[in-house]
């Protein structure tokens, strides 16, 4: 079956998956770069990254209009219960048999204060196997770290990494990752969303493409690509 993938701005990532709906860091009310607005967002399940605001976002209304359940780190699913949401929580390591696929929580070299003050625990990032076996590899905010080889060995479709800078890798940590994770197909994200993060896409796609075989997808906000 078709997996779908859009890219809502900044971090925010939408997947449609055999008739489930996943939201990516559902941040939209205070972003820029957003798509849609939040109140049109549908969900089965919301991934958390982290628990900074650009990432969070905007998990607790869409849950609470939804009903989707929310997917993250054991500290932000745990918050996430005590906001009387529906969370599972898993661990860095850690995967699950979801009805949408398999999904595994990967490292990441960043913060997680949740917007309130309280321990985010760990950052993550996400590895999804969909039904179909395919590999989304989503790296939420992260420096480069050398264990992506790693999660490179399990062959990855698609991947979707920073290369805004300052907060995370930046266009040449970017390019190394890709050299680690060699995915068949990279998408660019959190990057011109505000002023420390402008970077351009456009260029950084010539670089990857001229120096790996990974294909640089540069998707503007609203955008989708898809799989079979
Ligand atoms: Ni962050
Ligand atoms: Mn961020």
């Amino acid at each position: 079956m078709t997996t779908t993938f859009t890219f809502y701005g900044h971090a925010a990532i939408g997947i449609e998956t055999h008739g489930y709906t996943l939201v990516v860091d559902p941040y939209f009310s205070h972003n820029p770069q957003a798509s849609i607005p939040a109140d049109q967002v549908s969900a089965d399940y919301i991934l958390v990254t982290h628990g900074h605001g650009d990432h969070l976002g905007d998990t607790v209304a869409i849950a609470q209009r939804t009903g989707a359940t929310v997917i993250s780190i054991a500290e932000i699913a745990s918050w996430a219960g005590r906001q009387g949401l529906k969370s599972h929580a898993q661990h860095i390591g850690g995967g699950f048999h979801y009805p949408f696929g398999y999904l595994k929580l990967t490292n990441a070299l960043h913060g997680s204060s949740l917007p309130d003050g309280s321990n985010g625990g760990n950052p993550c990032g996400f590895l999804l196997t969909t039904l179909d076996g395919q590999k989304l590899y989503l790296a939420g905010d992260t420096g480069l770290f050398g264990d992506m080889s790693l999660i490179g060995e399990e062959g990855i479709d698609l991947a979707a990494l920073p290369i805004g800078d300052n907060f995370t890798m930046g266009p040449a940590d970017a390019l190394r990752a890709v050299k680690l994770l060699h995915p068949r197909l990279v998408v660019p994200i959190h990057y011109n969303t505000f002023e420390h993060i402008k970077q351009d896409a456009f260029a950084w796609a010539q670089q990857v493409e001229a120096e790996t075989p990974t294909r640089v997808k540069v998707l503007q906000p609203g955008q989708s690509l898809t799989f079979e």
